[in-house]
């Protein structure tokens, strides 16, 4: 009895790792092959640690074909590489009418307009493709670029020769320089055709149009791309300031002859009445849409909004609500984060949502297990919207059989066994192996290369997992080792390498061992430290050495000025540089590295550029939102509170302590007439 039970489990197992090999290289194929994952990293990460731990059960399933005998092949990247000279944003997102008028709101508030003056939107069509930017020189275009992560894309140009929609000269009176940006599609009719065609020549077909535009324009064969039916809509200008209203962008470009997102006759309509008109438009229309964007008609305004990290405070997406479907929860898992945060993850029975399949999801922490009663086993309602990780949004009770089972996590971490602590207040569980856990090492590693931080091509999380298991790269540093180590078997020789492709991964390594100030302190993975903290850093302190050291010397209070830099921050910040271990890491580091310092965005010989500035009282020109914006962009740091390295500090109504400090400390007061007059005027 017990036999043919046991039996029955070695089964499944093979099963399944027949399945995952099976899925893990259709994964490999798309993602490294036509440039068209899927999945998320996450997922498919999440796919090769199941591989990985089914055959450590059963080391018997393994043979010279699993994806676990390989290194995967570097992504192709027969790009050249294309900066930006304007940086190409993305767009924040709202859901609902409420997160909209909020938006409106923060607008109203950073502008400090009047309640009575109506704020005029353009709203268009969200498409769903890919976006690209065109630069025409003396009316001709000369460079096509994706958008990449937004300062630096592909030099796609070749390509885009091929797309009829985009016009290769602009008519006379276009301007000489100009950049136009929009969106590379797919229409749904031809998408069928497409995939009718791929599928009746035996080839892979595309999962939906998004990813058959980008696979289509990633091509290095531009005859490949010349087939496929590419579409573009123009929607922006990298530089708009020519012109007073995002309307008459949108007439110059149709007089340019871009083709435009067709809008409904937007006359007073509300944004929101606008969203539901689109909603009604969209099963009509012949491309997919995932929602609507909203950009502020004046120009001017739009100027002073300027953006934050890397989205615009004049534009929002307002995306359709999520896709769901209904799936089986097969078993939950944990995953260990970078800092020790334990997630359970949901293994789901895969189905496709929205075009594109998942098997997990996210379930946050314990709390949301328990409050909606999740269990493996349990018929679960899933969502996906955009670009977010899939979540699963309730369990169908009335499904259940009674074979369900009630998840508990323990209080060890997964990986290396370590106590997993939860401290009071906080909603997570965090492993508390630090140095000796390895699945924090190698998610630190992934984090250190990620792409807003060294962004080294060609060193993805798989190999960053493979080079770990290997004992290959075990620290940052070793990354720059790599070139100098004697590997065996050598990277060159092993399946998807090549001389080629070896000798870009460390050119690219080489590449960036000069790095931004603000790109390493982000790098360095500190807990709290974000990319918008990491620049504030590197704005403040301007220089490596110079962060180092206040941070060694545990500079508190100086810190503590930084604009969102709070005590809970500063802990996490001094923690990490007490501790003797992440010094080593930094002075191996440092051996390696050129780290340049900080860059101050704009107006170096604006009269406030380099000086400290505190805001205080309310001002009645503009939101301190926009005065902080506006100081910074002038060269300007921005303080949360007095010191004797204030510069300024500029009063507007109700001034309080902050003016007295002030006087106590004989730092400059200035009044906001006198500001503006100092900045130059709103
Ligand atoms: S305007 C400053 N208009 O959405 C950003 N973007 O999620 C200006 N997109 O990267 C963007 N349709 O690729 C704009 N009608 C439209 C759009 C649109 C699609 C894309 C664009 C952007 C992404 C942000």
């Amino acid at each position: 009895m017990s036999a043919s039970l046991f039996d029955l489990a070695a089964l499944d197992a093979k099963v399944r790792h027949a399945d995952l090999v099976r899925e893990i290289k259709h994964h490999d194929k798309l993602y490294h092959g036509a440039d068209a994952p899927e999945i998320s990293d996450a997922d498919y990460d999440a796919l090769r640690r199941e591989l990985d731990e089914l055959e450590a059960k059963h080391p018997e399933f393994i043979t010279k074909d699993s994806p676990s005998q390989k290194v995967g092949p570097a992504p192709s990247s027969g790009f050249k590489k294309v900066r930006h000279i304007v940086p190409m944003l993305s767009l924040s997102n709202v859901f609902s009418e409420e997160e909209l008028e909020d938006f409106i709101t923060r607008i109203r508030k950073f502008l400090n307009l009047p309640e009575d003056e109506a704020i005029e939107f353009v709203a268009e069509p969200k498409i769903d493709g890919l976006s690209c930017s065109l630069r025409y020189e003396g009316g001709k275009l000369v460079q096509a670029a994706t958008r990449g992560d937004g300062e630096e894309g592909e030099d796609i140009t070749a390509n885009i020769l091929t797309i009829a929609d985009i016009p290769q000269t602009l008519p006379p009176g276009a301007p000489d320089h100009v950049e136009v940006r929009g969106e590379i599609y797919i229409g749904r009719a031809d998408f069928a055709a497409l995939n009718a065609r791929l599928a009746a020549e035996e080839k892979k077909v595309f999962a939906n149009p998004r990813n058959a535009a980008a696979g289509s324009v990633r091509q290095l064969d531009s005859t490949i791309t010349a087939s496929r039916p590419l579409r573009f809509f123009g929607y922006a200008l990298a530089d708009n300031l020519r012109f007073e209203t995002q309307k008459q962008v949108r007439a110059a470009l149709k007089s340019w002859g871009f083709k435009l997102p067709v809008i409904p006759d937007e006359e007073g309509m509300t944004p929101f009445a606008f969203y539901n008109a689109v909603q009604n438009l969209r099963p009509s229309l012949d491309y997919d849409i995932d929602g609507v964007v909203y950009k502020l008609n004046r120009i001017d305004y739009q100027k002073r909004l300027g953006f934050v990290a890397r989205a615009p405070r004049w534009a929002v997406a307002h995306k359709f609500p999520a896709e769901r479907a209904v799936t089986k929860l097969l078993k939950i898992e944990i995953q260990v984060g970078r800092t020790g945060a334990l997630t359970p993850v949901a293994r789901l029975e895969p189905i496709t949502v929205g075009g594109v399949v998942v098997s997990n999801a996210t379930l946050h922490n314990e709390d949301e297990i328990a409050r909606k009663d999740i269990r493996e086993g349990d018929m679960v309602v899933i969502q996906r919207a955009g670009d977010v990780i899939p979540q699963v949004v309730e369990v169908l009770a009335d499904k259940r059989t009674g074979a369900e089972k009630v998840f508990e996590l323990r209080n060890e971490c997964p990986a290396c066994g370590s106590l997993a602590i939860r401290e009071e207040g906080e909603v997570v569980r965090r492993c508390t192996g630090g140095l000796i856990c390895p699945a924090q090492a190698v998610e630190r590693l992934k984090h250190f290369v990620s792409r807003l931080a060294f962004d080294i091509e060609g060193l993805g999380a798989k190999i960053i997992e493979e080079f770990y298991a290997e004992g290959l790269v075990k620290t940052p540093a070793d990354i720059f080792r790599l070139e100098g180590m004697v590997i065996d078997p050598p990277l060159q020789s092993r399946e998807g390498w090549g001389d080629k492709s070896v000798e870009k991964l460390f050119a690219a390594i080489r590449q960036r061992r000069t790095i931004a100030l603000h790109r390493f302190i982000y790098a360095l993975g500190i807990r709290q430290i974000g990319e918008a903290t990491a620049k504030r850093l590197a704005g403040h302190y301007g220089s490596w050495p110079v962060f180092r050291v206040a941070m060694q010397d545990a500079q508190r209070d100086d810190l503590l000025t930084i604009e969102d830099v709070g005590p809970s921050v500063a802990d996490d910040l001094l923690g990490f540089f007490a501790e003797g271990h992440n010094r080593n890491v930094l002075n191996d580091l440092e051996s390696f590295l050129v780290i340049e310092d900080y860059v101050r965005p704009q107006n170096m010989d604006s009269a406030v550029s380099g000086k400290t500035v505190v805001f205080t009282g309310t001002l009645t020109r503009m939101g301190r939102a926009e005065a902080k914006a506006r100081a910074e962009s002038l060269g300007a740091k921005v303080a949360g509170s007095v010191s004797a390295k204030t510069d300024y500090v500029v009063a507007g109504e109700n001034a309080g302590s902050k003016l007295k400090k002030a006087a106590e400390l004989g730092v400059t007061v200035v009044w906001e007439d006198d500001w503006l007059a100092l900045i130059g005027g709103v």
